[in-house]
């Protein structure tokens, strides 16, 4: 048994997330975490709501709240959610606990100690009205670029330069629109990355397990050089200041830049789980007190793969103590939506909680890890959505699961009967099958999430060819012992089914499970095909399940096309 510890990147806490955040993160995160335990590791799947930085503070400002009460409802609206949706977090933190506070600091506190951060002197604009400095995107102004005239800070959504906020045209304050604004001398942290360009650029080369997208970000980094980086900023909210546990002089109204204590809450949440259940946080965390055997692996968007191949490693490696670092760094592309992009700010696209009103979480579960944009970007559409519900999971899946158990139910009183012993059908199913849970184990085990999902498929569709071939509804007029093996195996089918598919669509696996009497969650099977479909015993009695996939139908794609704006 191994210790295997899964992070997905942390969600922004303005709003609840779209579909493309869940593809890319939570979900492959939550069904590799699936898989592990049931292969009977242990697990430990950590997430947090990110909540400090701009955003937060601008959402909160926007929904008339104090950012403080923002938040606590918006984590428990992203936690209810993702719960929804089956993520099995072993914890949901947030970013803003005491816990995330005492470790960010201490990581500065022994960083500085180190001589790899420093205070310099930065010219940033300060709104004379607002009596304060504007960061990012507290300034908007005409891009200079493009004269666009409203552009932000860091950037221009308009023509997607990256900008210097002193160099907007026209700038004005986001807090009060004033015009009032003058560049003023303040003083910022600075942690010193081009020092650890060297010791990070061996990190990553000793990483043999990171694939390729990962390492080709990092390698473009450390090829262009890597820059001193700002980590603190002009805000309220974040985690304040110190300097060995006192507040830092000069520092008063100032916080850690968020991408500074984000990852750490990686860790911090891992003590947050602790506090409240009693673990050893420590054990996952430190080398020198058990972490040296633990397996971790990160989950995120492609746009995450900088900070946590540089910016995070700088903190950690800089720190100079025995924390453990990533061992796999899985990136996904962008799911797009229509001629664009899913977009939180726009709200554009498919958010959790609507998706969640119109198909139950195992559908889009389905859907996206079988059309993952894993290797490239994937585009969300209602055709491939429907092909994915109507084929694979009411089709291929339900209805096999279906008709052999209200077969069952008519004409053996829903009792799995005995007698007979398996032929030359089942000898050829027995190798089939055997030969596809060696496939699947390999892709699950390789996080290959596509082609998990296309293992998958095709054993379920065994299960239709071989009622197709077996043909029970005839054998039970001639043979009554033939037709009993047949469905015999084919109910031991449905429980196979229901382990296997168990990371993908946990809650139809677990009706499945519970139809025919066995536990979940599962234990993954051998590749024993023969020893693992003859495990549920004659005498037990199933029940078909309530549908397992309703359709859907043409009268829904219009509904939601006209409801989400999608396809024109
Ligand atoms: O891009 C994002 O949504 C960030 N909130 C991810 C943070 S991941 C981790 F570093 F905290
Ligand atoms: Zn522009």
């Amino acid at each position: 048994m191994s210790r295997i510890l899964i992070t997905s990147a942390l969600p922004y806490i303005n709003g609840v997330k779209h579909l493309g955040n869940l593809a890319g993160s939570m979900l492959p995160a939550d069904v590799h975490a699936r898989f592990q335990r049931a292969r009977g590791h242990e697990v430990l799947y950590i997430c947090a709501t990110d909540e400090h930085g701009t955003p937060a503070e601008l959402a909160a400002s926007a929904a008339g709240q104090d950012v403080f009460t923002y938040c606590q409802e918006q984590h428990e609206a992203q936690h209810t959610i993702g719960r929804a949706f089956g993520l099995s977090w072993d914890w949901f933190g947030r970013s803003s606990s005491p816990q995330n506070a005492r470790l960010t600091q201490h990581f500065a506190d022994v960083l500085e100690d180190r001589g790899l951060i420093e205070e310099r002197t930065d010219k940033l604009v300060y709104s004379i009205d607002d009596a304060r400095f504007l960061p990012d995107r507290y300034i908007e102004g005409t891009c200079p670029i493009c004269a666009f005239e409203k552009a932000r800070g860091d950037q221009c959504d308009n023509c997607n330069s990256l900008l210097d906020p002193i160099d907007l045209k026209n700038p004005y304050s986001v807090i009060s629109g004033s015009r009032n604004l003058e560049v003023r001398e303040t003083r910022h942290l600075y942690l010193l990355q081009s020092r650890l360009q060297d010791e990070i650029r061996t990190w990553v080369d000793s990483k043999a397990e990171f694939p390729a997208l990962a390492r080709s970000i990092a390698n473009k980094h450390l090829d262009e050089g890597l820059i001193d980086r700002g980590i603190t900023r002009d805000l309220a909210w974040g985690v304040p200041v110190t300097r060995g546990g006192q507040p830092r002089i000069g520092f008063e109204s100032k916080v850690f830049y968020v991408w500074f204590d984000a990852p750490i809450e990686y860790i911090a949440a891992t003590e947050e789980w602790a506090d409240a259940n009693g673990g050893d946080w420590r054990s996952w965390w430190r080398t020198d007190e058990g972490a040296e055997g633990v397996r971790y692996l990160e989950f995120m968007g492609k746009d995450n793969v900088a900070f946590h191949t540089v910016s995070f490693p700088a903190t950690v490696l800089g720190s100079g103590e025995p924390w453990k670092t990533v061992d796999v760094l899985k990136a996904f592309n962008w799911l797009n939506w229509y001629g664009g992009k899913f977009s939180t700010s726009e709200g554009r696209g498919v958010f959790m909680d609507a998706a969640l009103e119109i198909l139950p979480p195992d559908c889009w579960r389905w859907y996206l890890t079988a059309n993952s944009p894993e290797h490239s970007d994937s585009a969300f559409t209602w055709d491939q959505l429907v092909a994915a519900v109507n084929r694979d999971l009411a089709d291929v899946l339900g209805n096999f699961v279906n008709r052999i158990l209200k077969f069952c139910e008519a004409r053996f009183a829903g009792v799995v009967p005995e007698g007979g012993t398996p032929g030359p059908l089942e000898e050829k199913l027995f190798a089939e099958v055997s030969a596809r849970i060696a496939d699947i184990t390999d892709q699950f085990e390789a996080i290959e999430i596509r082609k998990s999902a296309q293992a998958l498929r095709s054993l379920w569709v065994l299960g239709n060819e071989y009622l197709q071939e077996a043909a029970p509804w005839t054998a039970i007029k001639t043979d009554p012992e033939r037709a009993a093996v047949i469905v015999r195996t084919a109910i031991n089918l449905v429980g196979l089914y229901a382990r296997v598919s168990s990371p993908v669509i946990p809650f139809a696996a677990e009706a499945m499970a519970l139809a025919v009497g066995e536990s979940f969650p599962p234990v993954w099977p051998t590749a024993d095909a023969g020893g693992e479909l003859s495990r549920i015993p004659a005498g037990r009695p199933v029940t078909a399940p309530p549908v397992l996939f309703r359709k859907i139908e043409d009268a829904d794609i219009v509904a939601w096309g006209e409801r989400f704006g999608a396809g024109d």
